[in-house]
């Protein structure tokens, strides 16, 4: 077995140095070597006292959340931390690096932080729909006072070494472990005395911690881990600290039971999950990747072209008209503009990342790039002419990517001489916020060509997401599929706003309906006239929608009214009225429709659709699609995903209203292999 930890003597320090790959994971084997170490330490009348540290990268990530669901062993960590705090000589920590979670609170449960310049410190429990469970709420706010601790708690985010120590977390910051331990043998051997964090007092008032908690709670949307986060952080106030941690431990367990925090675990290790690929070893040599070329200086384009930018990685975008272009590039530096009057980057940060955009109206421009990712009109002929110019001058080894949502992939590649160096980059609009980029494999496509694109995709700060080519990719297919559930329910019976509402109360920001309105219905509708009859299901009244001018939101007018640019709309009789024409024509018999009806209908066409998508091969994995929905379709991490919804409510349930529904309602229910296979052995 590896050795989990390493120790050391130096002096009078005894040294303890957490090894456990990847991140130091504080799972039971590694507390119990710790809480040894430190026991040995303790008992050595050469030491006087003991130093905690961590290597590579991390200090620690935190509780071994694998463990989360599999059970504890003692000792647990807040006996290990009560462990060091019991000690009779002191324990000071040096933060080399990554410090998250339970890592964070272990160095809160020492006397003494150090940090290294790379220092990293953060609670993501939040993230995972939970708050720190072994001391993090009540000692933080012991050190930096409520306020600025609920933000670090209730947010998540990361500070570095500089803004720990200026918030008074650390005693200093060391330019490497040798300076470190060098001071700490100094004031040790000048008598440095116990100094654990829990016997410190809250500074400044619990009155100000109302005010800090305001907004956090405004935006929770009665999220359980926000108010426990708060309530906690009140307790360090006014609580005797050990009643405290007992409530903050009940608490954490009792959150983390929750189907809440288990749907967020689930995102977490799908996330992980979803960069690794069955036939391309994780060790694949990656092709180089410092300049890319973007073709199209549309709204795909130009948000792509930022996030190549962002990531300091130089850009040349190009279109065919100057004025296009310019206007491109102009829309560029504004959105740097905006992003700097807003606080959200510095000055030079937003003139560094606009400078690395440059354009060009020849298409020579970008022979020299590693990647060339177009970005033009969605018709076959006009890629067609785009690749095979960039197969005549793009540089050997290019990678030719495709943003293309509709078209065949294996098709467009077919216009060039290097089709293994043919790939698609499906973004999401706005491409520099959206989080999902679905990396679409053609069929010859080359695997470092795969590999190359997805550490890429991580390098511009995105989730990208493996799959192959069909109608749709992965996300689309299915989302097309749950809207086409939702237009057939209104047929039936069903009114838009009843639609939208059972899905906002579900999680989603919007409804199917509220979503094609901010889109534009002239979207869907001039896509669907393109295909004719390869539609499956007539959008009937979605068409009559569009066809009278009722766009949506742009036009004031769509399945909703927009008074006066209002951004939410308000039911409209006319709409009804139109709902309940198309019914008759098509010879339904308009009946009352529950909501459960509804939620069961538009979710299982999803999850049908994703399994069918697994059983064919276009992704790898059910969780992948998950992580599509979380990233690329603002699905609320507090649900998992359709496939794990669909897990948690019970797959045998699921295949059995599919089965249902194929006899009653039609062919497009038709119930995927894999789904019946998997509902039969998780029944079994
Ligand atoms: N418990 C168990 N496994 C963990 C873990 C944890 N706390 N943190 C990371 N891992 C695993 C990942 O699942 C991944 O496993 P894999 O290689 O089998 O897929 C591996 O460690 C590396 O993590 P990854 O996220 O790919 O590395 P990174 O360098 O990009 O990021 C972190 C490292 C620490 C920033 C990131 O993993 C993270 O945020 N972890 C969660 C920390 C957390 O929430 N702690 C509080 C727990 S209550």
């Amino acid at each position: 077995m590896e050795n989990l930890i390493d120790t050391q003597t130096r002096g009078p320090l005894g040294i303890i140095r957490m090894q456990r790959a990847p991140v130091n994971a504080l799972g039971h084997a590694l507390r119990g070597a710790i809480s040894e170490a430190h026991r040995g330490f303790e008992a050595d009348p050469a030491i006087r006292a003991t130093v905690l540290t961590g290597n590579g990268k991390f200090f620690s990530a935190g509780a071994d959340i694998t463990e989360f669901d599999t059970g504890r062993k003692k000792p647990y960590l807040t006996d290990l931390i009560a462990r060091l705090e019991e000690g009779t000589k002191p324990v000071v920590v040096i933060i080399n690096g990554i410090a998250y979670g339970g890592g964070f609170e272990l160095a809160l449960g020492c006397d003494y932080i150090y940090l290294l310049p790379q220092a990293r410190l953060a609670f993501p429990e939040i993230n995972l729909g939970n708050i720190p469970g072994a001391g993090g709420t009540q000692k933080l706010p012991r050190l930096i006072g409520g306020p600025k601790a609920l933000d670090i708690i209730l947010t998540g985010t990361p500070i570095d070494a500089s803004r720990a120590l200026e918030l008074g977390i650390a005693e200093t910051i060391v330019s490497d472990e040798e300076e470190a331990l060098a001071r700490i043998t100094q004031t040790v051997e000048a008598g440095l005395p116990r100094r654990p964090v829990r016997d410190l007092t809250v500074p400044g008032s619990a009155d100000e911690l109302e005010t800090a908690a305001e907004p956090h709670l405004r935006r929770s949307r009665g999220a359980m881990a926000v108010l426990k986060g708060v309530e906690a952080v009140r307790m360090s106030y006014s609580a005797p600290i050990d009643e405290a941690l007992a409530w903050e431990r009940d608490t954490f367990h009792e959150l983390n039971a929750s189907s809440e925090a288990r749907a967020q675990r689930h995102i977490f290790f799908a996330e992980r999950s979803a960069r690794k690929i069955a036939d391309v070893p994780a060790d694949t040599p990656l092709r180089p990747m410092e300049s890319a070329g973007i073709i199209g200086a549309g709204t795909m384009g130009t948000g792509i072209a930022m996030c190549f930018a962002n990531a300091g990685i130089p850009v040349r975008v190009i279109e065919q008209e100057q004025e296009r272009l310019d206007h491109g590039l102009a829309r560029i530096r504004q959105t740097y503009e905006t992003m700097r009057d807003r606080g959200r980057i510095s000055a030079e940060e937003a003139q560094a990342r606009a400078g690395l955009v440059t354009g060009s109206v020849d298409l020579a421009a970008v022979a020299n790039a590693d990647i060339v990712v177009e970005a033009v009109f969605e018709a076959m002929d006009v890629k067609h002419e785009v690749f095979a110019k960039l197969d005549a001058v793009c540089k050997p080894g290019a990678i030719l990517a495709t943003n293309t949502s509709t078209l065949d992939i294996d098709k467009i590649a077919e216009a060039t001489s290097r089709p293994r160096d043919v790939i698609g980059l499906h973004f999401f609009s706005p491409a520099h916020i959206m989080k999902l980029v679905e990396v679409v494999r053609a069929r010859k496509t080359a695997k470092d060509v795969i590999a190359t694109s997805m550490a890429l995709g991580q390098r511009i700060g995105k989730i990208p997401v493996l799959v192959g080519v069909c109608d749709g990719f992965a996300g689309n297919r299915m989302f097309i599929n749950f809207n086409r559930e939702a237009q057939i329910l209104i047929e039936e019976g069903a009114l838009p706003w009843q639609v939208d509402k059972v899905f906002t109360d579900w999680g989603l920001a919007m409804g199917p309906l509220s979503v094609m309105d901010l889109a534009g219905l002239d979207v869907g509708y001039r896509i669907r006239q393109a295909r004719g009859s390869q539609t499956p299901y007539p959008f009937t009244t979605a068409d009559r929608l569009a066809e009278s001018g009722r766009y949506g939101q742009k036009t004031g007018r769509g399945w909703y009214l927009y008074p006066e640019g209002a951004r939410r709309g308000v039911p409209d009789p006319e709409v009804e009225k139109l709902i309940e024409d198309v019914s008759r024509e098509k010879g339904i018999r308009r009946r009352p429709v529950t909501d459960e009806e509804i939620l069961r209908r538009c979710l299982w066409q999803l999850v049908n659709t994703g399994y069918q998508i697994v059983e064919e091969g276009i992704a790898q994995r059910t969780g992948d699609l998950d992580v599509i929905f979380v990233n690329g379709y603002g699905w609320p991490r507090t649900r998992g995903g359709p496939m794990f919804y669909a897990r948690e409510t019970g797959l045998a349930q699921v295949a059995a209203d599919v089965t249902r529904f194929h006899e009653e309602i039609g062919p497009h229910w038709k119930p995927s292999a894999l789904l019946l296979e998997e509902a039969k052995a998780a029944g079994a």
